[in-house]
C-alpha cells in the first residue's frame, strides 16, 4: 500500500540520512526502482512529473500500475506515490487521482499568492492523508520545459512557508535540474544552513541530485535535507546502456529485438544507479 512521505521523512531528518525520490517514466522505471528499494530495504518515493504522468496516459494509469506492482511485486518497504513539480491545477488531480503526496510548486508566484495556494493544497491534501512538499526559490535548469532561473531562496520565505505545516519544503541553493555546467559554482551551504535552523525541524528537499558530488550529498544531508531528487541521471543510465546493446548488433540476434531482451540492460542499468544513491544517500536497511 502506498504510504505518505511524511513519516519515512521524519524518520530519515531525525536518522540523518536521505530518502530518494527516483522520477519514474514507464514500466521498466517504476519496475527497477521497487524492485532495488525492496532488495535493499529501503523506502523510496516515486516521483511523477506533469509532463510524466501525460506520457503514462494519466495519473490514474500510473496509480494503478504502482498499485498493482506494489501488491504482485510483494512490495513491503514504504513507497510515496509524489507529483513533482505540480501545478495548483495538477495538485488537485492527483489527490483525486490517488497518490500519497504531492507536491505544490508555487515558486513562480510571488511569496503571497504561493502562501494562499500551498495553504489550500495542504489543506485539502491533509484531510486525505497525502504530504505536501512546497517550493521556494525556483531551481534553475530546464524540466519538462518549465525552465528556472536558478534563484537561491530567501530564508524568511522558507521559514513562512514551512510554517504553514508543509511535510518537506524544497529551497534553491544553487541546484539545478540536468547535467550541471562545468563552471558551477556548487551548493550554497551558507544559505542551506541558515535555511535549516530557520525551519528546524522541517525535511528540507534537494532537487537536481544528478551530477551532485558525493561530498557535497553527505554535507547537505548532514545540514538537514532529507529527501534528493534524482531524475537525469537514470535516464542517462538507461540510455547508455541501450546504445551499448544495440550498437553490439543484440537486437539483431536471434530474438534480440524482443522489448523485454532489449530494455533489459537499460533496466539494470537503472537498478545501479539507483543502488549507488541509496548507498550514498543512506537509506539502505531503513526501511
Ligand atoms: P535531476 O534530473 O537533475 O536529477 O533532477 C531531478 C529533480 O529534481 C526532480 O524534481
Amino acid at each position: 500500500m502506498l504510504v505518505s512521505a511524511k513519516e519515512m521523512l521524519i524518520k530519515a531528518k531525525e536518522g540523518k540520512y536521505a530518502v530518494g525520490q527516483f522520477n519514474i517514466n514507464n514500466l521498466e522505471w517504476t519496475k527497477s526502482i521497487l524492485q532495488t528499494a525492496q532488495e535493499l530495504n529501503s523506502p523510496v518515493i516515486l516521483g511523477v512529473s506533469e509532463g510524466a504522468g501525460k506520457y503514462m496516459c494519466g495519473y490514474k494509469t500510473v496509480v494503478g500500475m504502482v498499485n498493482g506492482m506494489l501488491e504482485e511485486m510483494g512490495i513491503t518497504v514504504p513507497v510515496a506515490l509524489h507529483l513533482d513539480h505540480g501545478s495548483y491545477e495538477h495538485a488537485f488531480k492527483v489527490i483525486e487521482a490517488g497518490f500519497s503526496s504531492v507536491m505544490f510548486d508555487g515558486s513562480h508566484y510571488d511569496i503571497n499568492e504561493n502562501i494562499e495556494k500551498t495553504k489550500e493544497i495542504i489543506k485539502i491534501a491533509h484531510e486525505k492523508g497525502l504530504s505536501v512538499e512546497a517550493e521556494v526559490g525556483s531551481i534553475g535548469g530546464e524540466e519538462d520545459g518549465v525552465i528556472g532561473g536558478g534563484e537561491v531562496a530567501d530564508v524568511n520565505e522558507c521559514k513562512m512557508i514551512a510554517d504553514l505545516g508543509v511535510d518537506m519544503l524544497a529551497a534553491g541553493i544553487g541546484n539545478i535540474h540536468g547535467k550541471y555546467p562545468a563552471n558551477w559554482q556548487g551548493l550554497r551551504f551558507d544559505v542551506l544552513e541558515k535555511i535549516s535552523e530557520a525551519t528546524n525541524p522541517m525535511p528540507l528537499v534537494l532537487h537536481g541530485g544528478t551530477g551532485i558530488p558525493a561530498d557535497m550529498i553527505k554535507k547537505a544531508i548532514s545540514l538537514g535535507v532529507s529527501k534528493i531528487n534524482v531524475n537525469t541521471e537514470c535516464q542517462l543510465s538507461f540510455a547508455d546502456a541501450t546504445r551499448k546493446y544495440i550498437e553490439a548488433g543484440k537486437d539483431l540476434e536471434g530474438k534480440g529485438f524482443d522489448p523485454r531482451k532489449l530494455l533489459a540492460p537499460g533496466a539494470e542499468a537503472i537498478k545501479a544507479t539507483v543502488k549507488e544513491k541509496m548507498e550514498l544517500f543512506g537509506s539502505v536497511n531503513k526501511a
